[in-house]
């Protein structure tokens, strides 16, 4: 499939997406959420693609949501149409994605990075929710997945100033995962999303279920999920290969079984 508004390449079980609206500044338009969507999907279907690098260009990872398809959007057009519902699919994307962010993360951009797994920084980078200043709020899951991040004070500050966070405030707020010079931005990406991709697939999903499940549920039910899960994952041959691989002092081959 050809995308117009995404680059979409293969390296090995890494698939890398990149968002290409570069005169908009990667600003989130309908076609880019259908194409990621139709991207996620693909991925998720293909067991030889372990991990999705998300990323934009060195400007920008995405400014926005489309400031001019929403203009003359009223509350008629966007309650009937659901608007911005359409990403929960993305996010309900089963396998690995990580978002490699450079420039500018704003609105939904920030938003698209927090649904991603997690977030490598390049030392350029910049987050904020400014869309109090269009008369708006988040759509996307700013005001909880921001809030989750970095806490009510900061995502406050963010939401009610729209003031930008650089990238070493936003790792240490717990927004990032990691800082990355922006030169060596990509190649770190690719390199961490190939070690994510190395990774035993059924405990990856896993593994990503447990985590997100910290955010869903209280302390014991999140326990509780976390236990059923691990033992599941004992009946897996990749659990069975892991451990001896352990044993045996060798790097263990993982079927996804
Ligand atoms: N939507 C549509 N177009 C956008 C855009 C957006 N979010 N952000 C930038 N662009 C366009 C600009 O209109 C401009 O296009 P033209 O050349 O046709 O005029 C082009 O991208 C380059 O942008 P600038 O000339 O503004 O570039 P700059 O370097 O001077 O400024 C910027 C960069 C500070 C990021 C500035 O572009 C900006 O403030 N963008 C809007 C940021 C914003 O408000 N984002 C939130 C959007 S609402 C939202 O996301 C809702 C939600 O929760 C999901």
């Amino acid at each position: 499939m050809t995308y117009e508004t995404l680059l979409v390449e293969r390296h090995d079980a890494v698939t890398l997406v990149t968002l290409n609206r570069p005169k908009a500044l990667n600003a989130l338009n309908s076609q880019v959420l259908a194409e990621l969507l139709a991207v996620t999907a693909a991925y998720d279907a293909d067991p030889g693609q372990r991990c999705l690098l998300l990323t934009g260009s060195d400007k920008a990872f995405a400014a926005g949501a489309d400031i001019k398809e929403m203009e003359a959007m009223g509350f008629a057009a966007a309650y009937a149409g659901n608007f911005f519902a359409g990403w929960e699919q993305f996010t309900r994307t089963r396998k690995p994605m990580i978002a490699a962010v450079a420039g500018y993360a704003l609105g939904g951009g920030c938003e698209l990075a927090m649904m991603c797994d997690f977030i490598l920084a390049a030392d350029t980078a910049r987050f904020g929710q400014p869309e109090i200043k269009l008369g708006v709020g988040p759509g996307m899951g700013g005001s909880q997945r921001l809030t989750r991040a970095v806490g009510k004070a900061k995502a406050m500050e963010m939401c009610l100033t729209g003031r930008m966070i650089d990238a070493e405030e936003a790792e240490r707020a717990g927004l990032v995962a990691r800082i990355v010079p922006a030169a060596a931005l990509r190649e770190e990406a690719l390199k961490t999303a190939a070690l994510v991709a190395a990774m035993p697939p059924l405990a990856a999903i896993a593994n990503k279920e447990m985590v997100n499940a910290a955010f869903e549920t209280g302390l014991a039910q999140g326990l509780a999920y976390e236990r059923r899960l691990f033992h599941g994952l004992c009946a897996t041959e990749d659990k069975a290969e892991g451990m001896s691989a352990f044993v045996e002092k060798r790097a263990g081959h993982y079927t996804g079984r």
